[in-house]
């Protein structure tokens, strides 16, 4: 069974006002009448309702790059579900390396926060990748089942239909070192049986699960054609329309 491509663009922290106004409506341009393929943007907090507003014609869904378990409060720093959708969002990145990496969060914080965005109605995009040391250990394995399992710990069958899932080797982001489109297909398969055992297999087989880590214009099409790869997770190429759009229109 073969998903619905979702082309997705992380622009991590990088853009004022003006730039993610135009570099929005340059995507917007690009991809509209597309519909074989879905895209979404992940602009900074700051500019998520200035995006959502450039694109309101626009089929593109909007995410956070992270959020909140709580819907207010004293959370100095984080921003809420209601929060987001009130600014146009409909899905939130959680778990991405850099918020493991350095601000040290942990798989059973980014459980919070996946139940959090499913509690209050977005949906979680839950990212996991090992780091090279796991990678030469032999311990990928290990290290992706535990984020798996943690980080979907008490997400009910029904909550995991409407999550997604992407893959995102610590190793190839923002490297230039892409996983050959045989490791990323290695990878993608051993989670989707590993959701199979947790759920069943037609929801594994409905999760799409993209793929993350120097994804670019050249190494598109190869990472697509795979059977369990369902779409890009895009850091540094989201960044330039031209590369974007290319990627967009990946065959
Ligand atoms: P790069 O595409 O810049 O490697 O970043 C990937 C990423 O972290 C997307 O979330």
């Amino acid at each position: 069974m073969k998903r619905k491509p979702l082309l997705a663009g992380n622009w991590k922290m990088h853009t004022t006002v003006i730039e993610a106004c135009h570099l929005a409506a340059e995507i917007g341009r690009c991809s509209a009448g597309i519909d074989d393929r879905d895209v979404l943007l992940a602009p900074p907090f700051t500019v998520l309702s200035e995006v959502a507003h450039v694109l309101k014609d626009s089929k593109i869904m909007i995410a956070s790059q992270n959020v909140c378990w709580e819907d207010s409060g004293a959370f100095t720093g984080e921003i809420s579900p209601t929060m987001i959708k009130s600014a146009g969002g409909t899905a939130a990145i959680i778990g991405h390396s850099e918020r493991r990496q350095i601000f040290h969060e942990d798989n059973r914080m980014i459980n919070k926060r996946v139940q959090g965005a499913l509690k209050f109605g977005l949906v979680p995009i839950l990212c996991i990748g090992e780091t090279l040391e796991e990678r030469e250990e032999e311990r990928t394995f290990i290290v992706l089942t535990g984020q798996i399992r943690d980080g979907l710990a008490g997400v009910s069958a029904g909550d995991m239909k409407k999550t997604i899932v992407a893959y995102e080797p610590v190793w190839a982001i923002g490297t230039g070192k892409t996983a050959s489109k045989e490791q990323a297909q290695e990878v993608h398969a051993f989670v989707r049986n590993l959701l199979a055992e947790m759920y069943e297999k037609d929801i594994a087989d409905s999760v799409r699960i993209l793929y993350g880590g120097s994804v670019n214009v050249d190494n598109v099409d190869g990472l697509m054609a795979q059977a369990d790869i369902d779409g890009a997770l895009v850091g540094g190429a989201a960044l330039k329309a031209e590369s974007f759009c290319r990627i967009i229109n990946f065959t």
